[in-house]
């Protein structure tokens, strides 16, 4: 079954902790946290600190996605805190490096790839982490359009894991919908990120079960 994980960046920040709880009551199976240090993405967002306080609040996994151009720099410092962790390689020289870090903490390493950075990049490395997160949006704001090449690239980024014979899961994140879910489940995607089509949808349960219900469509 398809995953979901619901990215708190457009979550009403004056009620953070109803607004995980209201996402957990839904039924979601992790909580993303988008860390941005407003040079590797025009924005900035949640610092170490937040990351902590929702480990303290929920029972669910919690997934920390580093926008940032120095990864090696927070991971020691996070890792402790937080199921999984997601660098982005754009941002990383040495990804056995990066990964051995965050493995030596048992945290989860997910490499992230922009939509324009070719899947060759992670080749010697998808052996290695626990999963691949494949933005369908420049990073950095959340309420952008999915960005439709994106579904080739899933479909591509599958065929290699399956002829390979990993088991890493492919995460999408970015324009997730109840529109958009569907054409990347059917192309690979293991596990679906979302925020505005949960948060700004008004009825937050409702919003979850709908995304949960396309994710369902299989070809
Ligand atoms: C974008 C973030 C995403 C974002 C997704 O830089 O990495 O996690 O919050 O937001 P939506 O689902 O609104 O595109
Ligand atoms: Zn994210």
């Amino acid at each position: 079954m398809v995953e979901i994980g619901v990215s708190i960046l457009s979550a009403n920040y004056g009620y953070l902790k109803d607004e995980v709880k209201k996402v957990e009551r839904a039924g979601v199976d992790f909580i993303h946290i988008d860390m941005m240090d407003g040079h590797f993405v025009p924005n900035l967002s949640m610092g170490i600190g937040i990351a902590k306080y929702i480990k303290e609040i929920t029972n669910l996994p919690t997934e920390v996605h580093l926008m940032v151009e120095n990864p090696n720099m927070f991971i020691p410092i996070l890792a402790d805190d937080v199921d999984m962790i997601s660098f982005h390689i754009e941002a990383c020289r040495f990804p056995f490096r990066t990964i051995n870090l965050i493995r030596e903490r048992e945290s989860k390493p997910i490499v992230a790839l922009n939509p324009s950075t070719p899947i060759d990049s992670i080749e010697y490395i998808l052996d290695e982490v626990y999963g691949v997160l494949v933005m369908t949006v420049e990073p950095g704001f959340s309420g952008q359009k999915f960005i439709p090449q994106m579904v080739r690239k899933i479909d591509s980024l599958k065929r290699i894991i399956n002829r390979e014979g990993h088991d890493t899961k492919i995460f999408v994140d970015g324009g997730i919908n109840p529109e958009t879910a569907p054409k990347v489940v059917e192309a690979g995607a293991d596990v679906l990120i979302s925020s505005s089509a949960i948060y700004n949808h008004g009825n937050i349960e409702e919003a979850v079960r709908r995304l949960r219900e396309a994710a369902k469509f299989k070809k």
